[in-house]
């Protein structure tokens, strides 16, 4: 939703009108859209159905299959976020992701959530992953501070020439900077989908593969809401986009730089209390910390 009012008449009454917007809740920054206007089903047609009118989506997994769904286009820069209730009780061995990707093998950039399952009661892992100029293998996982089965929450990914974060539900669970200035790879080059997919990894998901997936208790269903993707668009494959370096993008704004006193507080917080891998930590994977552990928030 789009709200344009004129400056010329800076009268009282815009005042208070716009105050009225703003209190009354109409005035809202995303743009939740229908599935079918940003995504397509990339995977098991049967597999995903709509409903809400097409304002929320199922995703099913059983024995035949997974499925998955893509946005139309690619983007350049921007936050790409939605709601998402992931599958409930006994989850060990499913995997359920949301994530962008530049779709080129050969130099894939990626900016991977993946929800890890477990078995009842036991906590879900969150993974997140980054992957710049075809180099991956930067693993972080964190656990959750709430159950993400039982409600929706907004799972985020933020993207500008500053940095790349990972929010969940306003709080930032990991940060990425552009320290290109370093020799640290960042991506920026190529413009990114958005995708999701819920699928079957129990030969590493839940505890390294050792816990299985329980195939009577499919089907398996997690839920999607709330699309919002605002970013610059790329229709045409490999086309530049003037959109991508406009600094007037909302997401290039100096408050988007970097985190602000609250987020960098709940950072904080998040690596004190939820991390429990951080491949920069991981010596027997990594005996020479790689550059971008020390470049810091
Ligand atoms: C599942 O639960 C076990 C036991 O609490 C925990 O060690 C593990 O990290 C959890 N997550 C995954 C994905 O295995």
């Amino acid at each position: 939703m789009v709200i344009i009012y004129s400056l010329r008449n800076n009268s009282v009454f815009s005042m208070i009108l716009l105050l009225w917007i703003l209190v009354s809740g109409v005035f809202v920054w995303g743009k939740p859209a229908t599935f079918e206007q940003d995504f397509h089903v990339t995977w098991s047609e049967s597999h995903i159905k709509q409903i809400d009118q097409g304002r929320t989506i199922q995703l099913i997994l059983d024995q035949g299959s997974g499925c998955g769904f893509a946005s139309k286009v690619k983007y350049m820069f921007g936050r790409v976020s939605m709601k998402i209730k992931l599958v409930p009780g006994d989850s060990a061995g499913t995997v359920t992701a949301f994530y962008m990707n530049s779709d080129t093998d050969s130099v894939r950039d990626e900016l991977d959530f993946e929800f890890l399952g477990n078995r009842t009661g036991q906590p879900y892992t969150v993974q997140t992953n980054i992957y710049a100029h075809g180099k991956g293998d930067r693993e972080q996982r964190v656990n959750l501070w709430f159950d993400p089965a039982a409600d929706f929450h907004t799972y985020s990914i933020l993207w500008n020439h500053h940095h790349i974060v990972f929010y969940i539900d306003e709080v930032p669970i990991r940060v990425y900077k552009n320290n290109e200035a370093k020799g640290i790879p960042y991506p920026k080059t190529q413009a990114m989908g958005v995708f999701s997919t819920l699928w079957e990894a129990d030969n590493w998901a839940t505890r390294g593969g050792l816990e299985k997936i329980d195939w009577s208790k499919a089907p398996f269903n997690a839920y999607y809401k709330d699309f919002d993707i605002e970013g610059c668009a790329i229709a045409i494959p490999g086309a530049g986009s003037s959109c991508a370096s406009n600094p007037r993008n909302w997401w290039e704004g100096v408050e988007y730089a970097g985190l602000n006193a609250i987020e960098a507080r709940r950072y904080r917080w998040v690596r004190m209390n939820h991390i429990i891998y951080d491949y920069c930590q991981d010596k027997s994977r990594y005996p020479i910390t790689p550059p971008e552990c020390f470049a810091g928030i």
